[in-house]
């Protein structure tokens, strides 16, 4: 079968398609027929090897041996002995991010336990934009507790998967959203829902005297202090992603934002696919539709082009590889 592997960190240029035998499920595993993967900021960070802590030590010390994608959807091709959960022909959908990725393949063996049924009445390629970013949007949302119709919720770095997710979940609740992204993006974050959308190259929306019941952070890359100011009394900052020395600030004030005032500071730990069967019935019901910037094909040069494209950072929304 094809995989996409690469040969050394640092370039979409080391992507490389080459022949490996076809995987065996072990007993508890579905072999998944792929049809379609997202790319994430994970694989990104995988194939530069930074930050050298955690991606090293999964990737590869000095040389990688991962297959990147975590965000897949296909259908069951065969299933290990004690599979009790899927058959063969059904369509699923996952994170393999805490199962070693490989979702860039033809094929790929999961534990049954990390995969869902995906609903008919989506595309594969629609299914694989959900899993990890639908699952931090949800997430972080929840941190923010019971909001109200009418509550005030901000999302940094809005512009990406995570955010053109969350914004529709949000207003599904009649919530005022303000989108904080580059100016390239906010058009398309208005015809997304947005109520108000600020360039962060313009705006530092911390010191604006706005304030806000929750934001969720996709790019946490300031002081606890500034969030904090950022928040009306009551309110949480629920961050996603930013740097690793960031979000050990973050985790590490909130203990003291927690205990000494009425705000909440709190980093958000992905359970992957929590809910996507909630994404189903989201779907299936018409309030929920994955945004796709593009799709790419498997072959050496679009796989390069589309992580190239992903490098670039001017997707809006999720780019994803049609196996
Ligand atoms: N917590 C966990 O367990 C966990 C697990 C997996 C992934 N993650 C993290 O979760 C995040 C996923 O977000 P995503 O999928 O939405 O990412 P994404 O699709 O890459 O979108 C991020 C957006 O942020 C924008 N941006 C970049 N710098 C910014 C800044 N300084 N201020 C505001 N916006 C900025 C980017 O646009 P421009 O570059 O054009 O400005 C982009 O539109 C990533 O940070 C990932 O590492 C967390």
């Amino acid at each position: 079968m094809k995989v996409l592997k690469f040969r050394k960190y640092g370039s979409p240029d080391y992507l490389e398609i080459q022949e490996i035998s076809q995987p065996i499920p072990a007993d508890d595993q579905v072999l998944i027929k792929i049809k379609a993967v997202s790319i994430n900021d994970w694989d990104w960070g995988l194939l530069y090897g930074t930050p050298f802590v955690p991606n090293r030590f999964m990737a590869g010390l000095f040389r990688p041996h991962i297959i990147l994608g975590c965000d897949i959807a296909g259908v069951v091709d065969s299933v290990g002995a004690r599979v009790t959960a899927f058959k063969p022909g059904d369509e699923v959908y996952g994170d393999l991010s805490a199962c070693g990725f490989g979702g860039l393949a033809e094929y790929v063996c999961a534990p049954q336990t990390m995969v869902r049924l995906k609903s008919p009445a989506m595309r594969f390629e629609q299914a694989a934009a959900i899993p990890q970013a639908g699952m931090l949007a949800l997430q972080s949302i929840q941190a923010g507790g019971q909001l109200q119709p009418g509550q005030s919720v901000l999302i940094n770095g809005a512009g990406g998967g995570v955010g053109s997710i969350a914004i529709q979940l949000l207003k599904a609740n009649n919530l005022e959203v303000s989108g904080v992204d580059s100016a390239e993006k906010l058009q398309a974050m208005r015809d997304w829902g947005f109520d108000h959308v600020i360039d962060y190259r313009a705006e530092d929306f911390t010191r604006n005297n706005k304030r806000y019941d929750l934001i969720i952070d996709a790019k946490t890359d300031r002081a606890p202090k500034d969030y904090e100011r950022a928040l009306k009394p009551g309110g949480v900052y629920a961050t996603v992603g930013g740097a690793m020395s960031g979000l050990l600030r973050i985790a590490l004030s909130g203990l003291r934002v927690n205990r000494d005032r009425n705000k909440k500071l709190q980093v958000i730990m992905l359970e992957v696919n929590r809910d996507l069967a909630y994404f189903n019935e989201l779907f299936e019901a018409g309030q929920f539709k994955p945004v796709i910037d593009s799709e790419f094909t498997f072959t050496e040069n679009a796989v390069r082009e589309a992580f190239h494209y992903y490098g670039k950072a001017a997707q809006k929304g999720k780019v994803v590889v049609t196996i």
